[in-house]
């Protein structure tokens, strides 16, 4: 069965102290929480990894990275390869964020050589993607999802898709406040989850959990994640609180 999970995005936000402190009163929350099928992640900015990861030691809290590179090692001042992520001890990595594609020019070709070396090295991957403004109001924002998920992951065997949650984030809902419809996430996930069973198989599309995001709060979160086909949340503005984040964990 898929899991549900909520991911909170902490992006360029927050200092050593400030992020083992947010990431210690989440501990603390979770601990009194059943999380039966629900996991829980959070994504410090590569300078806190280390440290946040100390602090979620033992508890049911998962730490994650928001990018890496996608060469094994060498000359790329800067980067962060995905062994130097699993020397850590982590377990995923988000790829294919918006702001990436967006900021740092990540096209498809790079993300799709990104996924395979995170997979090579045993990491999970949260795979981002999403249509711009235009591309919704112009009604194209389905051959727009489904090209950018065909590019990057589509070349993947069946059994590689164990290690693929994938994230559907609306470029016009993130950080905007303003937030897909539960209808219109809903319609979008079930389209995802078609076009998977059409590459792969109902097997393969009904296990990948398919997060949305964009906006999302703890005012909205009951209604988006009790649609059939949304799985979860990955979360930038109302991750970087214990309280609203929590309250989102609870909205299962
Ligand atoms: P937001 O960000 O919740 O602040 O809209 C979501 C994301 O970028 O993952």
């Amino acid at each position: 069965m898929r899991k549900q999970i909520v991911a909170g995005n902490w992006k360029m936000n927050k200092n050593v102290q400030e992020s083992t402190q947010l990431a210690s009163e989440i501990v603390a929350e979770v601990k009194d929480l059943n999380l039966d099928n629900t996991r829980v992640i959070v994504t410090p900015t590569f300078v806190n990894i280390s440290e946040v990861v100390k602090v979620a030691k033992g508890s049911a809290v998962e730490v994650a990275a928001q990018n890496m590179h996608q060469a094994k090692s060498g000359a790329f001042t800067g980067e962060i390869s995905a062994e130097m992520l699993t020397s850590l001890g982590l377990k995923t990595v988000i790829l294919g964020h918006s702001e990436r594609r967006e900021y740092f020019g990540e096209t498809d070709a790079i993300l799709a050589e990104k996924v395979d070396a995170a997979l090579a090295n045993g990491l999970e991957v949260i795979f981002c993607f999403g249509e711009v403004l235009e591309d919704r109001k112009a009604g194209n924002h389905f051959s727009v999802v489904e090209s950018q998920i065909k590019n990057a992951l589509f070349h993947l065997p069946a059994d590689a898709w164990k290690n693929i949650v994938l994230a559907y984030e609306p470029v016009w809902a993130i950080g905007t406040g303003e937030t897909a419809s539960p209808e219109q996430a809903q319609e979008m996930h079930a389209f995802i989850r078609k076009i998977v069973t059409d590459k792969y198989n109902t097997e393969v599309a009904g296990d990948v959990s398919i997060l949305y995001g964009g906006s999302v709060n703890p005012g909205n979160a009951k209604e988006i994640f009790s649609k059939e086909d949304v799985d979860g949340g990955l979360i930038g503005g109302a991750a970087l609180k214990a309280e609203s984040f929590i309250a989102l964990v609870n909205s299962f």
